[in-house]
């Protein structure tokens, strides 16, 4: 998987826990010198068994679980660390639905060009006109994570919604 995802959550737990955290989950989680190195690169290939085992360090060291992990992570993304590495992303969409809906193809065309990336897809279907039923497609099995991006997504966007997960691949969201 990318680095931007695991500097992202270096970037979260040393502002919000402290850089000794970090340090401490890197540890947990056997990081090797080579990668900790690697792993602050937003287009540097970190190996997924590492990428999941940092995120799962994070909850040990942090006494948190994982949809804890998520959330707080989901939160940093979309209103911290997007906003200034991918502003001209966020900058296309108006509203928590539009960007939630617009995902599969950001994932699909920023990816198009960059080596060795897998991104997720989504599937998008309408239970009712405020109910969306989103099916989470990829082979890393990062579900809760999904469901935090999506929370966090509402906070960049200042709107309520609720995410429920409903099983391994779909995510209910509730807008208004
Ligand atoms: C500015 C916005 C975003 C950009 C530029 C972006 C980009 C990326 C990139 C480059 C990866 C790594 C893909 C790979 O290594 O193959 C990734 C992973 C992921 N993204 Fe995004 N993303 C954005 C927002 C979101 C949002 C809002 C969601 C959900 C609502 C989301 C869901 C995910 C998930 C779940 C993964 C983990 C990898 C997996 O499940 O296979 N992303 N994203």
């Amino acid at each position: 998987m990318k680095g931007t995802i695991t500097r992202c959550a270096k970037e979260l737990v040393e502002s919000q826990f402290g850089p000794e955290q970090w340090q401490a989950i890197l540890e947990d989680a056997q990081v090797d010198e080579e990668t900790r190195y690697r792993l602050a690169y937003p287009t540097t290939d970190i190996d997924d068994s590492m990428a999941t085992e940092i995120l799962r360090s994070t909850g040990t060291v942090l006494g948190l679980t994982p949809e804890q992990v998520a959330d707080a992570f989901g939160e940093h993304w979309c209103c911290v660390y997007a906003p200034k590495i991918y502003s001209s992303i966020i900058a296309k969409f108006n509203s928590a639905k539009e960007m939630i809906l617009g995902m599969d193809r950001i994932h699909v065309q920023m990816t198009a060009t960059i080596r060795n990336a897998r991104p997720p897809r989504f599937d998008y279907q309408w239970k009712d006109e405020r109910t969306l039923i989103v099916t989470y497609k990829s082979f890393r099995g990062m579900v809760d994570i999904y469901r935090g991006l999506v929370l966090g997504v509402g906070k960049l966007f200042n709107e309520p919604l609720r995410a429920r997960k409903l099983d391994n691949t779909q995510v209910e969201i509730v807008f208004g």
